[in-house]
């Protein structure tokens, strides 16, 4: 006789084409432990790496995480530049991980910002990813307000007088991906700042008082199962 069933089986996810992540928390994780800010954007870059996996793992398709904002810029010298020392050592590593799990990286955001090793870097990675059947968005140097005046601006370019909601969505820098179905924000801030506002229109939001470096795979399921309750009504009935 069996007296207690196992839970041992992953949610349900099919429900969910696209997951978003705003992973944020670093910051004070490294504090509270007396640690520099800059030793939590490092614990939070595996934390990244390991989360991104475990959705591939449970059958997410497409997943976004916000990475650096385009207003991240204001924060002191000291943290931008290590924050770069982790981008350049972190894409090129975690890129085999996502090659093998046949994971298309897209960049959100303008790349022209950045220093030109890490613009190549990005721009390779996208080359030699764009063939993969699953997706990965990273958000660096990425607003939901700048993506739209892009969109807006490459419309002109076109000479377009008049557009339509189709004409922004597929001029985003989310290119094809679909709408974000769930939008997690770790560390206890109930806000979007500024990460997809086009694409979350309808999207269902889960926020945990976790800081991102604390995030684990039971928490992933959590908002899964949440969400899974959750009844969505496009405005209709
Ligand atoms: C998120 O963590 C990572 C980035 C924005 C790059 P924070 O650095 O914002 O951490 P807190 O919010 O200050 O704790
Ligand atoms: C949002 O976090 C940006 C990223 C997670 C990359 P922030 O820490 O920058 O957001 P605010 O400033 O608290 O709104
Ligand atoms: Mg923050």
């Amino acid at each position: 006789m069996k007296l207690f069933k196992k839970k041992t089986s992953a949610p349900d996810t099919s429900k969910i084409k696209h997951i978003a992540f705003i992973m944020d928390g670093n910051g004070r994780w490294a504090t509270r432990r007396g640690m520099p800010r800059e030793y939590g954007h490092t614990v939070g870059a595996k934390v990244f790496r390991r989360i991104v996996e475990y959705c591939s793992d449970i059958g997410i398709n497409c997943v976004t995480v916000y990475a650096f904002s385009t207003e991240n810029w204001k924060r002191p010298e000291k943290e931008v530049s290590a924050l770069m020392e982790l981008f350049r050592v972190y894409l090129k590593d975690a890129v085999a991980t996502m090659m093998k799990r046949d994971i298309r990286i897209v960049f959100l955001g303008d790349k022209s910002l950045f220093p030109e090793d890490i613009r190549e870097t990005m721009l390779g990675i996208e080359r030699d990813s764009i063939n993969n059947k699953n997706r990965l968005n990273i958000a660096m140097n990425y607003g939901g307000r700048d993506e739209i005046v892009h969109a807006v601006n490459e419309l002109i370019a076109e000479g377009k007088k008049e557009i339509c909601e189709e004409d922004i969505t597929s001029h985003l820098y989310t290119l094809d991906a679909p709408m974000p179905d769930l939008i997690v924000r770790t560390a206890g801030e109930i806000r979007t700042s500024n990460f997809l506002m086009w694409q979350s229109a309808y999207s269902e939001y889960y926020f945990t008082d976790k800081l991102w470096p604390d995030l684990n795979e039971r928490d992933v399921d959590e908002a899964v199962c949440v969400f899974n309750r959750r009844k969505r009504n496009f405005g209709g009935v």
